[in-house]
């Protein structure tokens, strides 16, 4: 299994190792459909929950901006994969919108255009020998499914299958690398329990676990319609990306301290890598006794965590045994940590994809917050792209396979 990590910058590093890069070690860079496709309305997409907040709420946005036009990549694809092409990238991590497919969440109605517009852009990638490397959902649900209750509801899971069936068929035949869901922990927090993301949900406690449950039974099942109908063809691999906040006991001394920090991380990372990789092929212990307990105090009849099938659970196992050390992908965010994890921790690391290839809506800090290595001019029509700093050094990188700590591109200085 791959462990991939996503970084937000390259520059100014502290100095670390003189490990290099193996020549199979791939590079690449990712966006997400809403931050940088724009195109929401045209050509038969439908509306998707980012497309609702923005537009009916928009002071979630520290900004008040959206993702209407964004970097407009859904006319650019020609341009882009040029970019891509000159970064010297292996790999391009793109979103597809699922409303771009399926305009209202249901396989019944296919959008021709969502269909034409991915073939191109992958198509494009694969002349230029870049491969794609597609995120099945990053956090736009089509707004109808949303008024059923969103990742809330079981049913979801069904029609996430539809449309990861639908998607397999359609682009399976050029896409080597698959992930399911993008960061689910973001998804269920931030979305159905904080009230920061699209659907600003605030039932913490409830909806957020209702939520992380179905996200992960839809990952599994994504997962297994894969291997059984269409790994065997296409060969392709399929996996989920997470994030994680990482805890730190205040005092290593400390037993309690040790222990808040390792309960925080089973809470947060636990509560989706522990079904997916641990032998139990559920929730972590700490996680299911914690809430259990804490639901009987506040007098629910069960807990507030829901529980898994015997099935189900044989389902989420099934995809663990393929991981091997997956930990280290959410904790090693820079690339001397990384070439440290594989040269030091014995960690198979074979990836690494910058976040992100173009600076683009950054969900609730609208355009403010400008993790690209191209950047964008969001005044200007054409979103013309200008590379940074960083774009060289990450060039670099790729052509060197290492870290070279005194380089500084034509044109610019040495940061400190
Ligand atoms: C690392 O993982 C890749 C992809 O699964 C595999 O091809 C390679 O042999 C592994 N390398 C080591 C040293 O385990
Ligand atoms: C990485 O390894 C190098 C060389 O052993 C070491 O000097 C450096 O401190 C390590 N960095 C991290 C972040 O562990
Ligand atoms: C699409 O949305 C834009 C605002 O971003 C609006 O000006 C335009 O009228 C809409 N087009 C259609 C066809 O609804």
């Amino acid at each position: 299994m791959i462990v991939f990590t996503l970084i937000a910058s390259f520059m100014c590093l502290a100095h670390g190792s003189e490990y290099k890069f193996l020549d199979d070690f791939i590079f690449g860079v990712a966006t997400a459909s809403y931050q940088v496709e724009g195109a929401w309305n045209i050509s038969g997409k439908g509306e998707n929950i980012w497309d609702r907040l923005t537009h009916s709420n928009p002071t979630y946005i520290v900004d008040k901006s959206n993702g209407d036009i964004a970097c407009d990549t859904y006319h650019n694809t020609v341009k882009d994969v040029q970019l891509l092409k000159e970064l010297g990238v292996d790999v391009y991590r793109f979103s597809l919108s699922w409303s771009r497919i399926l305009p209202t969440g249901y396989s019944y109605k296919i959008n021709p255009d969502g269909l034409r517009y991915y073939n191109e852009l992958i198509d494009e990638l694969v002349r230029n020998n870049i491969k794609p490397f597609v995120t099945l959902y990053h956090w736009d649900l089509p707004q109808p499914l949303q008024e059923l209750g969103g990742w809330t509801n079981r049913l979801v899971v069904d029609y996430f299958l539809d449309y990861a069936d639908l998607v397999f068929k359609n682009f399976g035949d050029r896409v080597e690398y698959w992930i399911t869901i993008n960061e689910p922990n973001l998804i269920c927090e931030f979305g159905y329990a904080l009230g920061a993301f699209a659907p600003a949900y605030t039932q913490e406690g409830i909806a957020d676990y209702l939520c992380g449950h179905n996200v992960l039974l839809a990952h599994a099942q994504a997962y297994k319609l894969y291997q059984s109908k269409y790994k065997a063809k296409q060969n392709g691999k399929i996996g989920i990306a997470f994030q994680s906040f990482w805890y730190e006991p205040l005092n290593l001394n400390e037993e309690e301290d040790v222990r808040a920090a390792e309960n925080s991380l089973q809470m947060n990372l636990g509560w989706f890598t522990h079904p997916i990789y641990s032998k139990s092929g559920d929730y972590p212990p700490i996680m299911k006794e914690r809430i259990k307990t804490l639901s009987e105090q506040d007098g629910f009849t069960k807990s507030r965590l829901p529980s898994f099938t015997k099935d189900e659970i044989e389902d989420l196992k099934d995809f663990g045994k393929l991981q091997d050390c997956s930990r280290v992908g959410y904790y090693n965010s820079y690339l001397t940590e990384v070439l440290n994890a594989t040269n030091e921790d014995g960690c198979n690391v074979t990836g690494y994809l910058a976040w992100s290839f173009l600076d683009n809506f950054e969900w609730d800090q609208g355009y403010t917050a400008k993790f690209g290595l191209y950047h964008i001019d969001f005044e200007d029509p054409k979103r013309t792209r200008t590379p940074k700093m960083s774009t060289y050094v990450y060039k670099n990188i790729i052509k060197q396979r290492k870290i070279n700590w005194g380089y500084i591109p034509d044109g610019f200085t040495e940061c400190d």
